[in-house]
């Protein structure tokens, strides 16, 4: 077997090594154009996990990395005067060129053949070789050159960073965040040898020009880098090595293989360094590559199909969370007047990997201090002064006001149409899935999108606001729900525009009815669905007006039925979205074509309902942040939305995305609108209500104490668990925590004491296990 490597990084060397150390009968060769001992950059960190991966894939190769480790425990983060440090992080670094020369060393030992100072001639030159390696990097020509299969996209993001160096000794993984007249710098050090650093300095390009550095002026960098963080470098001189001020490429490719040729490591996927994974996935992927070529021996096509069928899920986590991470460096001005323990666990929790939960695992005290300080800042909030030593509830049990609606913790259930209307009027149906809801402990309930017309409904099963027996079913639930719990109930109002006069839920969804179809309206005679939807009457400013009032007049409906808050909705390419919308907005009118014109319409059905809607009680607008459509609504317009719904008296963005147009491209995963949410709400300075696959109580901890959201609404965890909260609960008094924030119904009062003693149960059980599973340390050398 021939196999040809191109690129002599972590990636290339270390497939070279697996693969000559299982077929020692085959060529190897690898190419790098540097010298063996030329490295940009200083040192690399790796995590325990990772280690232990190379520990199982090479031996000899891990035993020396693992011997010329610097390990470390600790982050530290400065913060306009403070220092907040936190454990449990496990880190690993060592100097690149170190790790390099192990790779090399070993490489040799086996018999590769590595060419250095050789540049790589391209594809043809491989002709003969039964198995190519794409191993070339960020700047990979090879992928270049098999663009057309491999489909590469490469977004450069906006901010700017130099790597440099400093020979000083720090306490720990160090983050740092100073301003100075230019902007804010992010300082990101740790130590890879005894007393030598690797520093990575970050900014807004919008300061980097402030500040007047050359992108190649490796001195004034020094020079600036070394002034900046002169306290926790100890004075120390900043050293340079290539050090030019770049803008992260984050690499993606739709395939990896082409016939016998496959991209590794940076060449097919980049994680922004703020994770430190760019190595470990180089690593990992000719780990998962060795192991893909053995399992289909004689058989490389088969093989490199498997390798991309296992390893891209895995690859594509870790580019999420890296990009969700440089998301918080982007935008670190968003929590520049945090509280420093605030700060520090949005810092910790950016990339959704670190939880509330999983910090308290790896170092309590900096939980411990998160619910002190959220403590003190609810306290604050409500003007109740609290004891020193007063231990709250977890931050998802805090009580929350707008106007004169207190909802009693931060949990939403989230609006949901059930379908199951009889000509817009709820059913029994309504009646308990609200009220069982309601039961289950969340502080808010939002009903389903509750129609303003019999001609604006999604679908016949819609629950609708315009006639008096609606309002009789509505009242009744909300009776019960202000009877016999402590729940608040929000009505969503809205109107379907070009998406109505469809399908049920769980029939064909937005597709037209068989028969008997209503006429459609909306802002541009678009279809949803070309040549399947009907496509809808352009609306006249008649129509404007019939349906602003259609919406005050069920606005009115549910004051009579005692709503606590109204929401209305402007997302998910129903009509008031297809407005803000320019992907479903054509018009050349004053309602059309730049974004305060698109806002005009729904802003004029929001002052009309504002002004109908009792001053005291909240409304809020659940907004698609983004339509995940090139040339769509972005988050900044959100911003600007946000910011102009405030102004006319909204007390809450409800934060959704997507579902504009069939054409959105959504990037699913963990609590995905969140970033939509910490936006909206740290740049306008209004409230909001997070949702999107947030499905745990540990998540809601997170997203509210690091200031992320408000609120948090779970939609589909609750069909499946009507009593989420109160399964929490139970969880959280297990803990220790005093339970306040949620009530039971009197009525099951005995479940409740029987679910909280097997809480404690469970507990004792569980740390009793963790206690004797726990691993053994790794034996790696201490700096
Ligand atoms: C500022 C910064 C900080 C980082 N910090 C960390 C960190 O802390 N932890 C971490 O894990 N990762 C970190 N990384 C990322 C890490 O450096 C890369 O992700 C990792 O090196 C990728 O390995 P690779 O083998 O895929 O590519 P590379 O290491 O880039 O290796 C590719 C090799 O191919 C060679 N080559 C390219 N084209 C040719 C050609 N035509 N002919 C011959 N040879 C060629 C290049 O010379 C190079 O040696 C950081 C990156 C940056 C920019
Ligand atoms: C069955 C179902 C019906 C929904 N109906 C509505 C609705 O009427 N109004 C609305 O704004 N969102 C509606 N949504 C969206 C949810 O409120 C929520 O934003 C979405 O499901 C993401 O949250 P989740 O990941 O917690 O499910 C619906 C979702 C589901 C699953």
């Amino acid at each position: 077997m021939r196999v040809d490597v191109i690129g002599g990084g972590p990636a290339g060397l270390y497939f070279a090594i697996l693969i000559k150390a299982s077929h020692p009968d085959a060529r190897v060769e690898v190419v790098e154009r540097n010298r063996a001992d030329d490295t940009f950059g200083f040192g690399i960190v790796l995590s325990d996990e990772t280690l232990a991966n190379l520990k199982r894939a090479d031996e000899p190769s891990y035993r020396e990395i693992a011997a010329g480790f610097a390990y470390w425990d600790d982050i530290h983060t400065w913060f306009k005067g403070n220092v907040l440090r936190s454990s449990g992080h496990g880190f690993s670094g060592i100097r690149r060129l170190a790790l390099l020369e192990i790779l090399q060393r070993r490489a040799a030992a086996l018999g590769v053949a590595v060419c250095f100072q050789t540049e790589d001639p391209g594809l043809e030159a491989h002709r003969g070789a039964d198995l190519v390696v794409g191993a070339d990097g960020i700047n990979s020509r090879l992928r270049g050159q098999l663009a057309v299969s491999l489909q590469p996209t490469v977004e450069t993001r906006p901010n700017r960073f130099a790597w440099v160096g400093a020979r000083t000794t720090l306490p720990g993984f160090t983050y740092s965040f100073r301003e100075d007249a230019a902007g804010i710098w992010n300082l990101h050090a740790y130590m890879y040898a005894p007393g030598e650093c690797t520093l990575i300095v970050e900014t807004t390009d919008a300061a980097f020009k402030a500040s007047g550095l050359g992108v190649e002026d490796e001195r004034a960098t020094a020079a600036h880098v070394a002034r900046l963080f002169a306290e926790e470098l100890n004075g120390a001189q900043v050293l340079t090595n290539r050090s030019f001020w770049r803008q992260f490429p984050v690499v993606r490719c739709v395939r990896w293989h082409h016939d016998n040729v496959v991209l590794l490591g940076d060449a097919a996927h980049t994680a922004h360094w703020s994770i430190g994974s760019g190595t470990k996935l180089a690593l990992e992927d000719a780990i998962a590559l060795h192991r893909a070529m053995i399992a289909h021996p004689g058989d490389v096509r088969a093989g490199l199909a498997a390798y991309e069928t296992e390893r891209r899920p895995e690859a594509e986590r870790i580019q999420h969370s890296a990009n969700t991470s440089l998301f918080f460096f982007e935008n670190v001005r968003r929590f520049w007047q945090a509280d420093p323990v605030q700060f520090n666990f949005a810092l910790m929790s950016r990339a959704k990997q670190i939880t509330y939960e999983n910090l308290r695992k790896r170092d309590p005290r900096v939980i411990r201090d998160v619910d002190a300080w959220w403590t003190k800042h609810c306290a604050q909030a409500a003007a109740i002064r609290v004891p020193a030593e007063f231990r709250g509830p977890p931050p998802m049990f805090a009580p929350f006001s707008l106007r004169g609606m207190a909802v009693q913790n931060r949990v939403v259930v989230s609006p949901m149409c059930q379908y199951s209307a009889v000509d817009g009027t709820p059913t029994d149906w309504h009646y308990v899935h609200y009220g069982s809801r309601a039961v289950g402990g969340a502080g808010l309930v939002v009903t389903e999108m509750t129609c303003v017309a019999r001609d604006a409904r999604i679908s016949p099963g819609c629950t609708g606001m315009y006639r008096a027996e609606h309002r009789n079913a509505w009242k009744r639930i909300v009776q019960f729900v202000h009877a016999h719990t402590d729940c608040r109930i929000a009505l969503q109002l809205g109107h379907a525009g070009r998406k109505g006069s469809t399908q049920l839920g769980w029939e064909e969804m937005d597709r037209p009815l068989a028969s008997g179809n209503w006429p459609i309206v909306a802002p541009s005679s678009l279809p949803y669905h070309p040549g399947l939807s009907q496509v809808p009457r352009t609306m006249s400013r008649k129509d404007m007006v019939r349906v602003r009032d259609q919406f005050v007049a069920a606005a009115k409906l549910g004051i009579e039925c005692e709503f606590d808050m109204l929401e209305l909705h402007m997302a998910h390419g129903y009509l008031l979205a297809t407005f803000l919308s320019p992907v479903t907005n054509r018009r050349v009118d004053e309602y059309g074509g730049r974004l305060e014109n698109r806002l005009r319409f729904p802003l004029e059905v929001f002052d009309a309902c504002r002004e109908a809607w009792p001053e005291e009680k909240p409304m809020s607008v659940r907004l698609s942040a983004t339509d995940w459509i090139p040339g769509g609504i972005t988050g900044e317009d959100s911003v600007e939305i946000a910011r102009a719904l405030k102004a006319h008296g909204c007390d809450l963005i409800d934060v959704s995305t997507g579902q504009t147009d069939p054409a959105s491209r959504p990037v699913y995963g963990r609590m995905f609108q969140l970033n939509f949410s910490e936006q909206i709400r740290n740049d306008v300075g209004i409230a909001t209500l997070a949702v999107g696959a947030i499905t745990t109580a540990d998540q809601v901890n997170t997203i509210v104490a690091s200031g992320r959201a408000d609120l948090c609404a779970l939609a589909r965890p609750h069909l499946a668990d009507p009593y989420f909260t109160l399964h929490a609960a139970a969880e959280y008094q297990a803990m220790g925590y005093p339970i306040e924030g949620v009530s039971w119904p009197k009525q099951y009062l005995s479940g409740r004491d029987q679910l909280y003693q097997l809480a404690r149960r469970a507990r004792e059980d569980a740390e009793r296990a963790a206690e004797q599973a726990r691993p053994p340390k790794p034996e790696i050398a201490t700096a």
